[in-house]
């Protein structure tokens, strides 16, 4: 991470005391298997993991500038969920209090603090829970950050203070304007002001995808583990399995293309298929689907399965090109694609969410209509790629270009010190 990426003076001056900023990560395990459990019937983009990395990322970046930060959760289960622990270890190392929303210690926190970022929709139950008839004097310096997009969340008890909060962060334009939308019809209240902030890659991810070496070892590595040979074409869906992630509809798009190859005599080098987010232990139904699926269609030398894992970039060195098909409304980001994108991989995604914002199609990638029309078009794209080596590589050249122009974490930084010199100038002129 870079050593002062949000280090503007007049961020710096704007306030002469030191601000402490309180930091709510919401999400909790009981949050986290909510989400699994649902997420089977809704297409869904909330970031199981992705989400409290990102506030973590942003505590970070607040820390590199001198704020104290306090990191709240709704619970802390220490030594349940792996995860989550080393999260909060690596606050803790980097000077981020960790604090249990339970406590009365988190609503003397959130009294004095001068910003306080709200994490996730689902965080906002935790506003009466624990303020209770604070909860006006904490509104105005709110600043809400919304990863969702799925209909479960658009409930009164989530979301009914968003009127009077300093503003909100959302990650893509469609994601905004849906919630726009569903706040209005559904529920009848108004959002804040709010602001778009596209993701970005963090600078030890970049400095992976762009170390050749690495990748090469990384590659021959995970091809090995694999049984994919170095000339074989490699595409791979990277979420957790789940329907409204696609990986079936992918896997019929896969079929498809073998056939396309096959009656179209193409001369193609052998292509295979990885999913990596495979989690048995939850999703019995949907993974035993997909694995009945390739024995059916008998093509399991050419399926590979990869257990969900947070370490992706051995697999982005390893593939030829992302395909990312979540369905229905999409990604909310998706920021797995600017990651594929660093490592010049062409990205095969679905029109929707905020898929479509990153991809340019027919430049940096292709895009296909989410749902089964879908099916065959994503078969075409992945056969233009396996036949034109060229075409494929040229695509992740400019993915590559286009993540440098708008895609890094710096950028994403001054998205949001734009964002919290609003908010801040605003609560401070109450
Ligand atoms: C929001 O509503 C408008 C008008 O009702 C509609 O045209 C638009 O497509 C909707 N946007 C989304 C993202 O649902
Ligand atoms: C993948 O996860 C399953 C259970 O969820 C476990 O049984 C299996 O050993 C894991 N595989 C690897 C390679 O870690
Ligand atoms: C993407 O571009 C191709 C042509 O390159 C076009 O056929 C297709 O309809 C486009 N898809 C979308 C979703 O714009």
């Amino acid at each position: 991470m870079a050593k002062h990426p949000m280090g503007s003076p007049t961020f710096h001056s704007q306030k002469k005391k030191r601000w402490l900023l309180l930091l709510l990560a919401m999400l909790s395990i009981s949050t986290a298997v909510a989400f699994i459990i649902t997420a089977a019937y809704d297409s869904s983009c909330y970031p199981a993991v992705g989400g409290p990395l990102l506030l973590m990322e942003l505590a970070f970046l607040l820390r590199g500038v001198g704020a104290e930060v306090c990191w709240i959760t709704v619970q802390k289960p220490l030594g349940k969920d792996e995860v989550i622990y080393s999260l909060e270890n690596k606050m803790l190392d980097r000077g981020v209090q960790v604090l249990s929303a339970k406590g009365k210690d988190s609503m003397d926190t959130a009294i004095k603090a001068d910003l306080i970022v709200l994490n996730t929709a689902v965080s906002g139950k935790w506003l009466d829970a624990v303020l209770n008839k604070d909860v006006p004097r904490v509104l105005p310096k709110v600043l809400w950050w919304i990863h969702e997009m799925r209909g479960h969340y658009f409930r009164l008890d989530y979301v009914k203070h968003l009127p009077m909060v300093a503003g909100s962060m959302i990650d893509s334009f469609v994601t905004a304007e849906y919630w726009k939308n569903r706040t209005q019809e559904r529920l009848k209240i108004r959002m804040p002001k709010t602001h778009i902030v596209h993701l970005g890659n963090s600078k030890e991810l970049m400095d992976v995808a762009e170390n050749s070496v690495a990748k090469r070892v990384l590659r021959e590595h995970v091809r090995e583990s694999l049984g994919v040979r170095n000339e074989d074409i490699l595409f791979a869906a990277i979420n957790s399995v789940s329907r409204g992630k696609g990986q079936d509809l992918f896997l019929r798009s896969f079929y498809e293309s073998l056939q396309l190859v096959q009656e179209k005599k193409l001369k193609v080098p052998s292509i295979h298929a990885v999913i990596i987010g495979s989690d048995m232990s939850v999703q019995t139904k949907f993974e035993t689907e997909l694995r009945d699926f390739v024995a059916q269609k008998k093509i399991q030398h050419r399926i590979h399965f990869v257990n969900k894992t947070l370490t992706v970039a051995p697999y982005l060195a390893a593939i030829d090109v992302l395909v990312q098909n979540s369905q229905g409304r999409g990604e909310c980001f998706g920021r797995i694609t600017i990651k594929a994108m660093a490592f010049q991989l062409p990205v095969l995604g679905t029109s929707a969410g905020g898929t479509a914002e990153i991809v340019v199609n027919g430049s940096t990638g292709f895009l296909h209509p989410a749902g089964k029309q879908g099916v065959s078009p994503l078969a075409r794209n992945m056969v233009k790629l396996a036949t034109h080596v060229e075409r494929r590589l040229t695509m992740g050249k400019r993915g590559y270009e286009r993540v440098k122009q708008m895609f890094m974490e710096h950028h994403m930084a001054d998205r949001i010190v734009n964002v919290l010199k609003e908010v801040l100038h605003k609560s401070t002129l109450r």
